[in-house]
């Protein structure tokens, strides 16, 4: 009986569900990538080790853990892979606006941004590190010791928001990529940056000025998904479905190592 009757009710859902496309007849993400042969992904390549441009044969390319993760996602869609770089507080918009099919950005799918967009299952966990000057070493260990000094963020990141948060005592510096925000700890003109911690060492690893700060912040969402316009379960389903074939396969640690490699942002 049970199984009879979930039956009816999905033949049901399914009309309806067939009726309202028909009757308002909007495209569908997934319709949009079939007809085009391309999944174009919105990211904000400025955050090595997830997605970074280098120069490959001397040309100018953008690679990381998550374009890496986009090119078996539309390897399993049977589509082309086309990226469109831009600032990460632009990143939603342009989704929602129908110029990029999907997002990936070490994005961390937190209550606001839920409420715009939908997201995939969590690819990767990362915590967030407090990027100081190798000379504050000793000087710089606790957020109390931050107290009246510049603090800098991406602008509308959730480190941004951790800043205003929890150092309240300095005063926030947003930019909109984390180059010019690693130029202004270099020059003094902020005296700590919180990142990615992978982002982080990543520096650390490129820079002998550079070091990673003892600081410890309190984690708001961790972890990085990917964003998909809202009414699009189809495509977040199959999004899923190749992130767990990479999780399984173990490709995701072999990604983030490699991108780590490559990274040889100063
Ligand atoms: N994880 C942070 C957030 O979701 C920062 C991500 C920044 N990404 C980038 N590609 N610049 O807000």
């Amino acid at each position: 009986m049970n199984g009879i009757l979930k039956k009816i009710l999905c033949a049901s859902m399914a009309a309806v569900i067939g009726l309202s496309l028909v009757s308002c007849g909007k495209t569908s993400t997934m319709e949009r990538i079939e007809k085009s042969g391309k999944l174009v992904v919105g990211t904000s390549a400025d955050y090595a080790p997830y997605e970074y441009h280098t120069m490959i044969d001397g040309k100018d390319t953008i690679i990381g853990i998550d374009i890496s993760i986009v090119n078996e996602i539309a390897k399993d869609l049977g589509v082309q892979l086309e990226i469109v770089d831009m600032s990460f507080d632009g990143l939603l918009a342009a989704l929602n606006s129908d110029n990029v099919d999907i997002v990936i950005a070490g994005m961390n799918p937190d209550e606001d941004r839920r409420k715009a967009v939908d997201f995939s299952k969590i690819y990767y966990e990362a915590k967030q590190g407090v990027l100081i000057r190798a000379e504050d070493k000793d000087k710089i260990k606790t957020i109390e010791d931050l107290k009246g000094k510049n603090v800098g963020a991406q602008l509308g990141t959730t480190q941004e928001s951790i800043a205003k948060k929890q150092m309240e005592n300095s005063t926030l510096v947003s930019l909109g990529k984390i180059p010019d925000l690693v130029m202004e700890l270099k020059n003094n003109k902020i005296d700590a940056l919180v990142v990615e911690l992978p982002v982080a060492n990543g520096y650390v690893k490129n820079n002998s000025d550079l070091a990673l700060s003892e600081i410890t912040v309190e984690e708001e969402s961790g972890g990085s998904a990917i964003a998909v316009k809202k009414g699009n379960a189809d495509l977040v389903a199959l999004i899923d479905k190749s992130l767990d074939r990479l999780m399984e396969e173990g490709a995701i640690e072999k990604f983030v190592q490699e991108a780590n490699e490559k990274n040889v942002t100063k």
